[in-house]
């Protein structure tokens, strides 16, 4: 049986206050808009190599801004 479950992470962008830890520790999944805030790339699907990532980038943003998803599989 493979592993479908597909995590996503998100960005409260009421929280960030533009620590950019998360920027440092995974530049794939997360960049920084012209005010030093996080966003994450494009749709914030976190590969499985980046798993690890994503949860080391959710445990050092000092807001708690950062909140990963579990995602579901799609049918079919
Ligand atoms: Fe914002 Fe936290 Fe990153 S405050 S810039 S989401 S480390």
């Amino acid at each position: 049986m493979t592993e479908d479950r597909r995590l996503v992470v998100r960005i409260d962008a009421e929280k960030c206050q533009g620590h950019a830890r998360c920027h440092a520790l995974a530049p794939e999944l997360f960049e920084l808009d012209e005010f030093g805030s996080a966003r994450v790339r494009g749709s914030g699907h976190v590969s499985s190599a980046l798993e690890d990532q994503a949860w080391i980038a959710r445990a050092n943003c000092p807001e708690l801004a950062i909140e990963i998803v579990e995602e579901a599989p799609v049918a079919g």
